[in-house]
């Protein structure tokens, strides 16, 4: 039996849950959930094998059960990371928090005649070096899978409870940012609350309040994983529409990106001010992308509301965590000058979600992992450990966001691929949707100037971009009388943000 090696099994002992993300050599994707059971929980009547679907080392009691079972449900796709776990005489199910129905953790099958696919999982030994080492069965047989993701749920889900140091990086599970702009306005509205997915994210793309749309990121989020949000909505007749432009608070100072300070003087607070701009931005920019184009693709599976609502609740992370950086400098958010030109991106990018994937998440945000770690060592010489640790917690997360972008291109390709096989009739027609060919013709139509360097090879490669992706690639939008109304505002677009993509690795390698 083909095996694909997860983790050394101390990587697992954190938490009790892990988003457990494969990629083929093929650049196909497969969502899993890793469940280890704690001793609390452990059924001692429950017999094991290490090659059913779970193992049970018992060292001590803190390896118990392990189980991998599909991250979305079989019946209409919730995610089953926050499924609730119960114990049987003789079983361990996972419950679905959208309509109840339960999945044997070892065989995947459920009462209502419903089958989940389920995983055996093995703990091995490395001869060599003696460390113990998860492993599970390959899907599909094989296909050479490799592990993209491995990470907690969330910190729900920490084993053993975070200690008092840890929680100073865990914003979201009940630190006090010293400095919360008031909200004023409830989290849920009192006035006609939303419903679905989509609603909620148009009324977190018009909340301009920075601590508001944090915290109804993290209540959406955490209703849409547990079943109080049980609709996506983004399939009825007259779906929410988003805003031109997310709301902002009107003592936000926006400015042209040339017009936020520049050269090599700019002190800390200054660039963790920038880069808090930069994730406030993105927490909408994750929003849009569901609220804007999940109407536009009705096929899109719930796995892509799943992957961008994380991603969502990731950037709002990161803005309380840089937030509450920023008052160790004593300056507010909001206090200095912001620019809006990742928004700029995402209007020219609005009509086509593939052009969206690309320019945002397949350059923006893989320029992000070129220059992070530059930006960190930076802060490492100025002895700022801690903000060494936040902008680590970012960097690892930003690698998961490229990955996401990079599995949403790829499976718009082969959609398009099977749209153009069933359209056609003629066997020789090249109906070959190549995502990397895609892609460089994305950016190529969509961009202007280079794909620069230098690159991080290892964390692109981590998130399934290849250097055939953007090596020697260059946007060749021209500049020309007959270019229409939208190809110039692309080009005077794209011309400005060659300058912000320069500036914003400035701002995050600038400090000195
Ligand atoms: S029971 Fe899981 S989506 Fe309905």
């Amino acid at each position: 039996m083909a095996q694909v090696y997860i983790s050394p099994v101390q990587k697992i002992l954190s938490h009790s849950r892990f988003i457990l993300t494969l990629r083929s050599e093929t650049g196909k994707y497969h969502g899993l959930i890793l469940f280890r059971l704690s001793p609390s929980s452990n059924d001692p009547k429950i017999s094991h094998t290490d090659e059913i679907a779970s193992t049970d080392t018992g060292r001590d009691g803190a390896l118990n059960q392990i189980y991998i079972m599909e991250a979305t449900c079989p019946h209409l796709g919730a995610d089953m990371s926050h499924a609730d776990i119960e114990e049987y005489e003789d079983s361990v199910v996972a419950v679905c928090p959208w309509h109840r129905y339960d999945f044997d953790l070892k065989t995947g099958k459920s009462e209502t005649g419903l089958r989940t696919c389920t995983y055996a999982v093995q703990i091995k030994t490395d001869p060599e070096t003696g460390e113990e080492q998860v492993w599970m069965e390959a899907p599909d047989g094989g296909k050479h899978w490799r592990v993209v993701e491995l990470r907690p749920v969330s910190e729900e889900f920490a084993d053993p409870p975070m200690s008092s140091e840890n929680t100073s990086l865990q914003p979201a599970d009940g630190l006090i940012d010293p400095q919360v702009q008031e909200a004023t306005e409830p989290v849920v509205p009192e006035q006609n609350p939303p419903q679905t997915l989509m609603e909620w994210a148009v009324l977190i793309l018009n909340t301009p309040n920075p601590t508001l749309k944090v915290e109804r990121t993290r209540y959406a989020v955490h209703a849409f994983r547990t079943g109080t949000i049980k609709s996506i909505g983004h399939k009825v007749a007259h779906p929410p529409v988003p805003p031109a432009q997310p709301s902002r608070e009107t003592y936000m100072k926006i400015v042209e990106p040339g017009k936020i300070q520049s050269g090599k003087r700019r002190n800390r607070a200054v660039m963790l001010h920038a880069l808090a701009n930069i994730e406030q931005w993105a927490i909408d920019l994750a929003w849009d992308i569901m609220v804007r184009f999940g109407p536009m693709h009705k096929d899109l599976p719930p796995a892509f509301f799943s992957d961008f609502s994380k991603m969502a609740l990731d950037e709002s992370k990161h803005f309380s965590l840089l937030r509450a950086r920023l008052a160790a400098f004593s300056t507010t958010y909001g206090s200095l000058p912001v620019h809006a030109s990742l928004w700029d991106s995402a209007a020219l990018t609005s009509r086509s979600l593939l052009s969206r994937l690309a320019i945002i998440h397949l350059v923006h945000e893989a320029r992000g992992l070129d220059v992070n770690p530059k930006t960190i060592e930076k802060f490492r010489k100025a002895g700022d450990k801690e903000s060494v640790d936040v902008l680590e917690i970012i960097h690892a997360d930003e690698v998961t966001h490229v990955t996401a972008g990079h599995r949403w291109f790829v499976w718009l390709c082969e959609q398009q691929q099977r749209q153009r096989q069933g359209d056609s009739l003629d066997v020789d027609v090249d109906v070959d949707v190549d995502p990397i060919r895609v892609f460089r013709e994305e950016v190529r139509r969509c961009w202007r100037g280079d794909i620069k360097g230098p690159f991080n090879v290892e964390d692109r490669e981590k998130a399934g971009l290849s250097r055939e992706f953007y090596e020697d690639l260059k946007g060749e939008m021209p500049y020309s009388d007959d270019d229409d109304e939208e190809d110039k505002k692309r080009a005077d677009h794209n011309r400005a943000m060659v300058e912000v993509q320069q500036g914003m690795a400035d701002v995050r390698v600038g400090y000195d």
